[in-house]
């Protein structure tokens, strides 16, 4: 198979993690007897710096004429100013609103010889699978209007929650499609107790499970979510929130796993290539010194297979081969352990292995 990998190596340890899983990536097309391409293009603050916008139109149409997207993380101190017009997240977010990027998938799932890293008992861990469907083009992220102005003498700003009942009713048909294939339960995660949005949105899980009646639907408040999440994460399957509930709950959850580090994401839409990357940010505080926990980068190229070519056999292959390379002494900085980026990186790739 030939595919055309477009790589936005972004900002902060952005750049070294995507190299790896670019590696990786190369090793499994080599194994497996495909022929991927790679094309860097800048975004976020390093394209601010060059262009003067965090997404050029250049950047954006080599991603829509690709097959998938592999991206590394935007931002950092250097483009923080609170007055900055251009900001390096403006590039991610419009990236996800012109692709049409509706779904993001956040899959968390442990590794055995990782329990005692997380904050969590070793018990708790046990049977934790997890994966949240965040809703990825709506929401406060986008609904207009939104900005400041003065009111009666005061500064007032305003952001609004904003969401048309197509816009839920796709992605939470997405979450159902997905508990088919797992353990047929969905936890539509909202605060209809409070908000217009959450009304409407609990009101269309409930007419989407009616096509689904052999997937279990509850609903459950975000607040309560935020609790039980780290109480009971076995009793999870899938999770499907809106945009904001989705991404901070997706942070909570990181530290089952012992680190952020650690978790790769898929940001996917009805057609065109999805956008793969980990959900850790740009770390600048470890930037270019090669600490970087590789994995959850190196796991987004594994859903990149799985998801945009469609590869499913080289998927499980990374995901067996991180599993293996990972061990009590043998693991990442952020995970207690020694090795830095690269060194992480060339035991995965020693372990992975095409069984044709
Ligand atoms: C994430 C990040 C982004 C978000 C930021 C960088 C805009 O936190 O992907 O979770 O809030 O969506
Ligand atoms: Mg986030």
């Amino acid at each position: 198979m030939k595919s055309t990998i477009v790589v936005l190596p972004g900002d902060g340890i952005g750049p070294e993690v995507t190299e790896e899983a670019v590696r990786v990536l190369q090793d499994v097309g080599s194994k497996f007897g495909h022929e991927f391409t790679f094309t860097d293009y800048l975004i976020g603050g390093r394209s601010i710096d060059r262009f003067g916008t965090a997404l050029t139109a250049e950047t954006l149409a080599a991603c829509k004429a690709s097959d998938a997207v592999l991206l590394g993380a935007v931002g950092g101190p250097k483009w923080d100013d609170p007055h900055a017009k251009v900001r390096p997240e403006q590039g991610l977010l419009a990236l996800r609103k012109e692709l049409g990027l509706y779904a993001n998938l956040r899959p968390v799932k442990p590794f055995p010889v990782l329990v005692n890293v997380s904050p969590l008992k070793p018990e708790k861990l046990k049977f934790v699978d997890l994966i949240v469907v965040r809703e990825l083009t709506g929401g406060l992220y986008f609904g207009k209007p939104r900005g400041r102005d003065r009111v009666n003498g005061f500064v007032r700003a305003v952001d609004t929650m904003e969401y048309y009942d197509y816009e839920i009713k796709r992605v939470v048909e997405f979450a159902f499609k997905l508990a088919k294939s797992r353990r047929k339960k969905v936890t539509s995660v909202d605060k209809a107790n409070v908000l217009e949005t959450s009304r409407l949105w609990r009101q269309t899980a409930v007419a989407v499970a009616s096509g689904h009646v052999d997937v279990l639907l509850e609903h459950m408040l975000v607040d309560t979510a935020s609790v039980r999440l780290i109480t009971s994460p076995s009793s999870f399957d899938v999770v499907v929130t809106e945009n904001m509930f989705g991404d901070i709950l997706t942070d909570e959850v990181s530290v089952l796993t012992g680190s952020m580090g650690m978790l790769p994401s898929a940001s996917l839409g009805d057609n065109g290539p999805g956008v793969y990357e980990p959900v850790h940010g740009s770390a600048p505080d470890i930037a270019g010194k090669g600490i970087a926990n590789p994995i959850g980068a190196i796991l987004s190229a594994a859903m990149l297979l799985r998801y945009s070519l469609h590869l499913e056999r080289e998927s499980v292959a990374i995901e067996t081969a991180v599993d293996q390379a990972v061990t009590n002494t043998l693991r990442p900085m952020d995970l207690g352990g020694r090795l830095n980026t690269r060194q992480m990186t060339d035991r995965i790739i020693a372990h992975i292995v095409s069984n044709q």
